[in-house]
């Protein structure tokens, strides 16, 4: 999704702009472009495409700036195009601006400026009108006229504006959407994600809503609604520039697969006490609260949704609460039953994606309680929350999850264990067992890792695909889903997820001769079933990929391949099995030549509706 970068100091704005939004890329993007003065004057230069195709468009102008703006766009009003790239000006270009989010009532405001103040517009963007409207306000005071816009404004936002006239500040206001501050040494920066400007700083202020900032090199002042001067904690960012970089691997995709044994290890030790129980330290969940709570809601997006799809089997074993999973763009919209009984799970990598924060919200307003599993800390998820249980998977740049999702999973899995125990529902030996289980998985993983080589063997056979079915049952139903949706991410085979005892109730009209079916087999009190289910398809003449625990090879008579996955317990192959099919999808997609860490019309993080 865009991205947004801002400077201001005595180096050269340009340079320093345009490597930020390259550390943002990943987010998603079509075109980029950035503003910056010279001789007196804003100016703008974007263009659709890649970044590169900007810097290929600069690499002969001298900007003498110290300040400037840049963005990433990703199209949601107008195509892709050199006008609809920010940043946006007025007409006179004495005002320009970048802006993330959605200026809901940007019609109505287009019409007023076009009939009332004879504005004519380059763009098919909302943005622009903000540009517009800034520049109807200004009278010398940038601040001011960036508060008089905002008060025109509906939707979220976050922007940063320069005028002509003050070489010396940028504005920035947020609303709804993420902008954070980062501060230098005579020098400031403005930017829509962290990783943007790890290489210059550590210390961050968190934008709230609704706040407006001003940046000068040696000051950062941030203002409330009402223009009262706030004072912020300095947020010192501990996690490292490098953990932002390819180390090697070919692609940020395979790097963070091979992440996630590390992710797993940190996400469980650090919620494990010396005792080797699970202790929630900062989640205030009591027996008395649990006691109260007569449902759960696990509400998400994408990948992170397939996560509850696994808490929500967890968290009804363990702990015997009916769980409901929801999709956060239908939650919020179809009226759920919930109210101050009601524990409600949000789960997101980036904390960001606008559907799971309006459901959130929406959640709270009906009175639930509400529990974030989030990877970025003090994103606005986390922060809207009572209690966040914080993933540590470290930063997550390839735009399909993988870390993410295997670092949610195991916070389920402690969720639903904490939870089983404080309400007095599940055995000692029993609790005991699944975090020993849980606790060995890293090591297998790593070992399962090393034969990396023969799925990628396995893609060489499968990449020329056009569809693919994955099918499982159990908890190998939400495995299935995100393989399913990993290959179609990054490779674009299209392919399609199904629970397998619901195959012959209408899907199984599709397979035919060589049609490839991707088998989950890892539940073994299901095993005998999903072999039946095998033989169906097979019968129909399908190729089959297995995937089962190694000592069960009775499935190697009906599947044409099978991956073994490390013996495990039932409740934690889910970690294990997914591993496989990110891999397949991650190998299949490299030798189709597809932009693996950046897929097409994909962002990262989405924070639009
Ligand atoms: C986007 C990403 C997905 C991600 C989903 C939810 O669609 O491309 O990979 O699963 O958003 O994101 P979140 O940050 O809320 O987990």
């Amino acid at each position: 999704m865009c991205g947004i970068v801002g400077y201001i100091g005595n180096e050269n704005a340009c340079d320093i702009i345009i490597d930020g939004l390259k550390k943002l890329e990943y987010r998603g993007y079509d075109s980029a472009g950035i503003a910056l003065y010279k001789e007196g004057k804003i100016q703008v230069r974007k263009y659709k495409g890649r970044i590169a195709n900007l810097e290929e468009h600069l690499k002969n102008e001298v900007f003498d700036s110290h300040v400037g703006i840049g963005h990433t766009r990703w199209a949601t009003h107008g195509a892709p195009s050199d006008e609809n790239a920010h940043p946006h000006t007025n007409g006179d270009s004495t005002i320009a601006i970048v802006h993330n989010g959605i200026i809901e009532n940007f019609v109505k405001l287009r019409e007023w400026l076009e009939t009332e103040h004879q504005v004519t517009f380059r763009s098919e963007t909302d943005s622009e009108v903000i540009a517009h409207l800034i520049g109807l306000y200004y009278e010398g005071d940038l601040l001011e006229a960036v508060y008089k816009a905002t008060e025109k404004m509906e939707g979220a936002y976050a922007i940063g504006a320069i005028a002509a006239a003050e070489p010396d500040r940028i504005v920035a206001v947020r609303k709804d959407s993420p902008l954070v501050v980062g501060l230098g040494e005579d020098c400031n920066f403005i930017a829509s994600d962290i990783p943007a400007l790890l290489k210059h700083v550590r210390k961050i202020y968190l934008i709230e809503n609704n706040e407006t900032v001003l940046l000068t090199k040696d000051q950062v002042k941030i203002f409330d609604q009402n223009r009262k001067e706030v004072k912020r904690e300095v947020f010192h960012v501990t996690w490292d520039a490098d953990a932002a970089e390819k180390e090697g691997y070919d692609h940020f995709m395979l790097k963070e697969i091979h992440e996630q044994p590390k992710g797993i290890y940190e996400t469980l030790t650090r919620r494990l006490d010396e005792s080797g129980k699970i202790a929630l330290d900062g989640i205030s969940l009591s027996k008395e609260d649990l006691d109260r709570i007569d449902k759960v809601y696990i509400v998400a997006c994408g990948t992170a949704y397939h996560a509850g799809l696994v808490g929500k089997y967890a968290i009804e074993k363990f702990a015997h609460i009916p769980v409901e999973v929801d999709i956060a763009s239908e939650f919020r919209y179809r009226d759920p039953f919930v109210n101050d009984r009601t524990l409600f799970i949000a789960v997101s990598q980036s904390g960001e994606t606008l559907d799971t924060l309006a459901a959130l919200r929406e959640a709270k307003k009906k009175g639930a309680r509400i529990l974030s599993v989030v990877n970025v800390v003090g994103s606005s998820v986390a922060r809207e929350s009572d209690d966040v249980f914080y993933t540590w998977a470290g930063p997550e740049i390839a735009v399909a999850s993988t870390k993410a999702y295997t670092t949610q999973l195991v916070c389920m899995y402690l969720i639903a264990l904490y939870m089983a125990q404080l309400k007095g529902v599940i055995a000692q030996e029993e609790y005991r067992r699944i975090l020993e289980e849980l606790k060995a998985v890293p090591d297998k993983l790593r070992e399962f890792l090393k034969k990396e080589k023969s799925i990628e063997e396995l893609a060489k056979k499968q990449y020329k695909r056009e569809s693919a079915f994955f099918i499982g049952r159990g908890a190998d139903v939400g495995i299935s889903y995100e393989g399913s949706l990993k290959l179609k991410e990054v490779s674009y085979i299209n392919s399609f997820a199904i629970a397998a005892g619901e195959l012959k109730h209408g899907t199984i009209a599709l397979i035919e001769q060589d049609t490839l079916v991707v088998a989950l087999a890892t539940q073994d009190q299901l095993y005998d079933k999903m072999l039946s289910n095998i033989q169906e398809v097979k019968a129909r003449g399908a190729y089959v990929i297995g995937i089962a625990k190694a000592s069960n090879r009775e499935i190697e008579k009906q599947a044409n391949d099978v991956i073994y996955i490390p013996d495990c317990a039932d409740e934690v192959a889910p970690l294990l099995a997914v591993v496989p099919l990110q891999l397949l999808a991650y190998y299949i997609a490299k030798l189709r030549g597809c932009d693996i860490d950046k897929p097409k019309n994909l962002a990262k993080s989405v924070t639009v509706e």
